[in-house]
């Protein structure tokens, strides 16, 4: 199994104050997650490259792309604002393969995502080019929403599949749901409102982890 990551979600951020508050949970996690929405493949729209740019941190940028297909341009944009790992989405991308090429080529990491009711049969064939598959436990779109039980089954099934894959899980992780996620096979979880929604971050954050069973 592959070392289990925390990546919280500046989305439940404050964005006026986003260096403090990527500081205060750095040295407890090994990401930074940063939801990007378009206003198409999700109604929401976010913040964009110019914003990540702004961003000051030691650790990696794991840019979550929810973006109907993301040109070459714009995706370099996000890795030269300093995005590591840069994610798209299976079901907004005509060329799925090509898109995942593309974002190795430019020298960052690549990973695909599939929303709750995609199957993993979608992204059969990027599985040997990407880096990380994101599992969607919720409909991209929004932080704050109840975790869904459907998607677990993908994940253990992926989990037999690629024992050494970075499986990162999205949407409702909290330290009753993270177990779930952890016991299925996921090993990269990331938390918006269960970080940033609570006072206590260091503390958020720690009880996210002691709720994985070694
Ligand atoms: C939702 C985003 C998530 C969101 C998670 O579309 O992709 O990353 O920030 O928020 P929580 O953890 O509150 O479900
Ligand atoms: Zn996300």
């Amino acid at each position: 199994m592959p070392k289990i990551k925390i990546a919280p979600s500046i989305l439940s951020a404050d964005w006026n104050k986003i260096n403090k508050e990527v500081k205060e949970v750095e040295p407890y996690c090994e990401l930074i997650h940063v939801d990007i929405m378009d206003g198409i493949f999700v109604s929401n729209k976010t913040i964009d490259a110019e914003f990540v740019s702004k961003i000051k941190t030691k650790i990696p940028l794991d840019v979550h792309l929810m973006v109907q297909e993301p040109s070459e341009d714009y995706i370099s944009g996000f890795i030269k604002a300093g995005g590591s790992i840069i994610t798209v989405h299976q079901e907004a991308c005509g060329d799925l393969k090509g898109k995942l090429e593309l974002i190795k080529g430019q020298g960052a990491k690549a990973g695909v995502s599939i929303k709750p009711k995609t199957p993993l049969n979608a992204i059969k064939d990027a599985l040997n080019i990407a880096d990380m598959v994101l599992i969607m436990t919720v409909e991209p779109g929004m932080a704050g929403q109840k975790f869904m039980s459907g998607p677990i089954g993908k994940i253990k099934e992926l989990r037999r599949l690629k024992p050494n894959l970075d499986i990162e899980v999205d949407g409702g992780i909290n330290p009753e749901t993270i177990g779930i996620a952890a016991e299925a096979g996921a090993n990269v979880f990331v938390a918006g409102s269960s970080v940033f929604g609570k006072k206590d971050r260091v503390g958020a954050i720690k009880e996210l982890r002691e709720s994985i069973k070694q």
